[in-house]
């Protein structure tokens, strides 16, 4: 028997060896085991524009199979980090893998994977949405003709733009164009897509459409999503990274980050003269609307005043507590 007795662990009192934390371990084991599952692996990824902007700064990430959601206000840097990952820009430092091979000095690799769709999809011409696939699968080198025509059938069909295969493009709706960005994108069979902001501007009814597309399309292959809706996330993505000012503020399962909010936060019904007040007093996170009334939800770790009631957190208090500079304290505990 060790004088003193031993602690928790069964270590002796006075004894001096350093216990490895579990969460640490287990963390570490998770870190290792997404890098492996990875498909595509980003790190330290650095871009610093000419004029100075650093739209990208340190960024690391681990993208595995199925669809995932990269979220961030505007200017966050989601665009520049797709171009760089589709190889049309060179970062100023840091790595992307593809399946292993590095992608800024073998670009050829994920070329031949790849389908992208632009947040800016260029000019429409004045030629028919089958005429016009035809012409970029020319370009994406697919062919015979005969195996071009059957892709070609494919995506339309897959698309559910078959039936108005001879309009022009230029003709299309704002959900038709946005499938048809789709089409030519998955002309060449990728098995990566980069969708950029596409459903910016979309009605409900298109956008509802356009979310099964992505959603079937996330079955076989990784769909890497971009927006600042919250909502394309919540429906279609298991896992997403938030990007804030260059910088990645949170990654992971959705499930996993919403778990990190459990006991914190806090809802009540305010009257609007009361905001400005809570908000210099307490880490207002979001703010609802429900028929006229003020629905305020609040990251504290007790309550924070009277009348407030505990409720599991969502996808929009993971991104306002993210997000909003006033929780920057208060989430690094996350
Ligand atoms: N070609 C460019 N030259 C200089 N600055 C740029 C260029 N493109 C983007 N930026 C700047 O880089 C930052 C990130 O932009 P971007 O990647 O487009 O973000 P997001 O797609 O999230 O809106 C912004 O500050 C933007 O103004
Ligand atoms: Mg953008």
């Amino acid at each position: 028997m060790v004088p003193g007795g031993s602690d928790v662990y069964g270590r002796a009192r006075g004894t001096k060896w350093t216990v490895v934390p579990a969460m640490t371990i287990v963390e570490t084991m998770h870190r290792h085991q997404a890098a492996r599952d990875a498909v595509l692996q980003i790190a330290n990824l650095t871009h610093v524009y000419s004029g100075g902007v650093r739209a990208l700064d340190d960024v690391s990430l681990s993208i595995p199979h199925g669809m995932y959601g990269l979220l961030g206000p505007n200017g966050a840097g989601k665009s520049t980090l797709m171009r760089i990952i589709a190889t049309l820009q060179r970062p100023s430092a840091g790595q992307v893998l593809f399946e292993g091979s590095d992608v800024v000095k073998q670009p050829g690799i994920i070329r031949e994977a790849l389908g992208y769709l632009p947040q800016e999809f260029g000019v429409y011409p004045k030629i028919s949405a089958e005429a016009l696939l035809d012409h970029i699968a020319v370009l994406k080198r697919i062919g015979p003709a005969p195996r071009r025509r059957e892709q070609i059938r494919a995506v339309l069909e897959k698309t559910n733009l078959s039936d108005v295969r001879s309009r022009e493009v230029s003709r299309f709706s704002g959900g038709m164009r946005q499938r048809f960005g789709i089409a030519q994108a998955l002309l060449g069979d990728p098995h990566l897509l980069i969708v950029d902001e596409p459903t910016a501007g979309l009605d409900p009814a298109e956008r509802a459409r356009f979310h099964d597309l992505l959603a079937e399309i996330g079955e076989n292959i990784v769909v890497l999503l971009s927006t600042h809706i919250l909502d394309d996330v919540a429906k279609l993505c298991p896992r997403l990274a938030i990007l804030v000012g260059g910088r990645v503020v949170a990654q992971g399962e959705i499930s996993a980050l919403a778990a990190g909010l459990h006991g914190r936060i806090w809802r009540k019904s305010v009257a609007r003269a009361e905001l400005n007040e809570m908000r210099s007093a307490m880490c207002v996170v979001s703010l609802r609307y429900q028929e006229g009334r003020t629905i305020v939800h609040v990251l504290s770790d007790t309550s924070p005043a009277e009348g407030f009631e505990l409720i599991e957190g969502d996808l929009q208090d993971l991104y306002f507590a993210m997000t909003s500079e006033r929780a920057d304290a208060a989430i690094s505990s996350l």
